[in-house]
């Protein structure tokens, strides 16, 4: 989108001689002003450096909006809490993507579109084979994920904008198929085909815990449970691998491959792969004694030397409680009151775990918070769901985001391939020898 540029500017003046230079300021609708440094190595041949974005915002966006010191999260300016306890994931879904919640008749047809795109092509199956049953299902994810560019060439041009919506619901539609089908395939189980008369987050779970002799009975608190996580991961602002969807897409690649892309930054211990370390860090803690042994863990995350974090705690951009850990909290004691799990040794690890992180000064001084992925993975752990697979739920429900993102980038008349510069620090010119004078 061409930016208007408000009332105010910045002027950057230089020791080196570099004569000085305005510099315009864009304002967004709510939020941090943005200095637009666009012409600046144009006119003073230098970058600006910023590893890791702390200063630098890459695009701007209607979609997603956090207030990281309040502790607000918006999608198309509606608070996260209304959203997860008024509405649906589809519905979610259609906001993102369309930017409105639909009314009756829109969500109508738009639940019937995704639906009829459920089954994924039986071939996939043979694909799936090809891999080692013990493959992490992110390495399975990452793998079918990309598969799709192959199985569905007449949605791939990131250009034609029918292309991209058919793609989007086919993404949106066949993720949790494939969660499944990577699941069922490491514990050797048949395939469970999708149920296009149950809702999305039922289907899933269906798919996920029906077998060909036993019919899954829907239970409304975990399916409940279920679609809010799938809520509360639906998008989240220019996160990495949001930004790794971008910077694929810019490209000009297809659709699946971008979020291929996505899912791979995705799996990494801090972003998506937090849920699972988590759970993993409850289970060592358990395995050493658990609740008796918090104090020991606590001092280890907070020794410098020891490289250990208290995982699920901590955020790049929330300086207050996460909005989604909040969510997530609620509902994490309603799972876990409907599956009598309430003194289940872990889930009481868990509660201390984070009532003495909560009170120490360590964690309130540096504002470390739970995370919605502290919770996440416990939800998920006394769902049934097997720990190595939260981040393929993460990546399910983050999909419908991602391709938000991607379509909005798109879109813009302005857009760029992404060529982000470097300081070079390395050698300056010097010769090759040949190998003998080495
Ligand atoms: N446990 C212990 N100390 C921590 C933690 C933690 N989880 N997180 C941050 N710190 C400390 C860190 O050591 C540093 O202390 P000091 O100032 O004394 O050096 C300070 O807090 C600031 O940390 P940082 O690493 O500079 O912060 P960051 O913004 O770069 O990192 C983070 C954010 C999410 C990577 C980090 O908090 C972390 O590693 N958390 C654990 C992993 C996790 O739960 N990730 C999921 C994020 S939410 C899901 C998503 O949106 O993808």
């Amino acid at each position: 989108m061409a930016l208007d540029a408000s009332n105010k500017k910045a002027t950057l003046s230089f020791s080196d001689g570099t004569p000085s230079m305005d510099l315009p300021i864009h304002e967004g609708t709510i939020g941090p002003d943005v200095i637009d440094i666009r012409q600046l190595y144009g006119k003073t041949k230098k970058f600006t450096y910023d590893p890791g974005f702390m200063s630098t915002a890459a695009c701007d966006s209607s979609i997603t909006y956090i207030d990281g010191d309040k502790g607000e999260l918006l999608y198309r300016g509606y608070p996260i809490e209304q959203l997860a306890t008024q509405c649906d994931y589809l519905e979610t879904c259609h906001l993102l993507l369309y930017g409105e919640l639909p009314n009756v008749a829109q969500k109508q047809a738009f639940d019937k579109t995704v639906t009829y795109h459920t089954m994924v092509n039986e071939q996939m199956q043979f694909f799936l084979r090809g891999f080692r049953r013990d493959a992490h299902p992110m390495a399975v994810m990452t793998g079918l994920v990309g598969a799709m560019s192959a199985f569905y060439p007449d949605s791939m041009n990131l250009n034609d904008p029918q292309q991209r919506e058919i793609s989007a619901h086919r993404l949106i539609a066949k993720m949790p198929t494939l969660v499944a089908m990577a699941y069922k395939y490491t514990v050797g189980q048949p395939y469970v085909y999708p149920r296009n008369d149950l809702s999305y987050a039922a289907n899933f779970m269906r798919m996920m815990f029906a077998t060909p002799c036993e019919e899954y009975k829907v239970n409304d608190v975990l399916v409940r449970a279920m679609d809010r996580i799938f809520i509360l991961h639906a998008d989240h602002e220019q996160n990495a691998s949001t930004s790794t969807v971008r910077l694929c897409a810019s490209s000009g690649t297809n659709p699946f491959a971008a979020i291929a892309a996505g899912v791979a930054c995705l799996w990494g211990p801090a972003h998506g792969g937090a849920n699972e370390a988590a759970l993993n860090m409850l289970y060592d803690i358990q395995s050493q004694g658990g609740v008796a042994k918090i104090g020991e863990f606590i001092a280890k995350v907070k020794d410098k030397d020891s490289e250990v974090r208290l995982m699920g705690f901590g955020h790049r951009v929330y300086k207050n409680y996460d909005p989604r850990a909040k969510l997530m909290r609620e509902t994490c004691h309603e799972v876990l009151h409907e599956l009598g799990l309430q003194n289940d040794p872990l889930f009481e690890l868990a509660m201390a775990l984070e009532k003495i992180a909560l009170e120490d000064d360590y964690f309130v001084s540096r504002k470390l918070y739970p995370n919605v992925d502290y919770y996440s993975g416990i939800v998920q752990k006394a769902i049934g769901i097997p720990v190595p697979l939260f981040t393929a739920i993460f990546a399910l429900a983050r999909t419908v985001g991602w391709i938000a993102q991607l379509n909005e980038m798109i879109a813009d008349p302005e857009y760029k391939i992404g060529r982000p510069r470097q300081l070079y620090v390395g050698a300056t010119r010097r010769d090759a020898k040949p190998i003998d004078k080495r």
